[in-house]
């Protein structure tokens, strides 16, 4: 065994995410709201997009955090998203209407391994339960992509369940779940901040919370300033 131990594969195909959070799509809200939301919105307090600023969030759910970062950057700034599920798609869509915000607000429905923005683009990135539901290889091309795509200094903010290298008792029976029912389960625990840290970023801060007992990390990260300037 290596150590630390290695972290869970993803095995789900992306056409069985697509479906899966398709499924969720009119239900995510009331699953999450005491479970994931208050940690979500620690994150974006952490990331503290400002007016004017241009922010991207990958994978957006049902829209809150969208919703958040659209009313923080005002009419001078611009909140892009991109999600891999048309369900998700719809009902941010609809959220973001709602609240008179659509003029502020992009959204992409696609796979965020490949982001289809220009580099330099984002003064900030958020990321909220959703790094770990990219299978290994992929976690560190996603981060990858979103230093390309940040500004030099950019920041990013990423919430993510975090995996310890001792297993306590309920990261064992989620994993159990992860390992059983791959298609609905799919994330799994991941070592977040050496993971941003190895991709390049800067980490500039990170909290520990817990969510069902188990451990999630909020962490506010940096690209450099210099990065690309020569
Ligand atoms: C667990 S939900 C979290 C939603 C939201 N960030 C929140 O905190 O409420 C994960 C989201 O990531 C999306 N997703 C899954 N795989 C993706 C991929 N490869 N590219 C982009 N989005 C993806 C899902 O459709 C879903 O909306």
């Amino acid at each position: 065994m290596t150590y630390p131990p290695e972290i869970s594969r993803v095995t789900r195909s992306k056409a069985q995410a697509m479906i899966a959070y398709d499924r969720l799509s009119r239900w995510y809200d009331w699953l999450s709201a005491s479970s994931e939301q208050p940690l979500t919105e620690l994150g974006l307090k952490k990331l503290n997009v400002g007016i004017g600023e241009t922010a991207l969030e990958i994978g957006f759910g049902t829209g809150p955090a969208l919703l958040a970062m659209a009313s923080a950057v005002g009419d001078s700034g611009g909140v892009v998203g991109i999600d891999i599920s048309r369900g998700m798609f719809k009902v941010a869509s609809e959220r973001i209407a709602h609240a008179n915000l659509s003029q502020r607000v992009t959204l992409e429905q696609g796979d965020a391994v490949a982001l289809p923005f220009a580099s330099d683009s984002f003064d900030a990135i958020f990321i909220s339960f959703t790094l770990e539901l990219f299978d290994t290889p992929e976690i560190s091309i996603v981060l990858s992509e979103c230093r390309r795509v940040l500004k030099p200094g950019g920041r990013i903010g990423v919430v993510a369940m975090a995996r310890d290298e001792q297993e306590n008792i309920p990261q064992r029976i989620y994993e159990w779940f992860h390992q059983r029912l791959p298609a609905y389960v799919d994330c799994r625990p991941i070592y977040v901040q050496s993971t941003i840290s190895q991709s390049g970023f800067q980490i500039q801060s990170i909290a520990r919370k817990m969510m069902w007992g188990l451990p999630v990390e909020i962490c506010l990260a940096q690209k450099t300033a210099t990065e690309g300037k020569k």
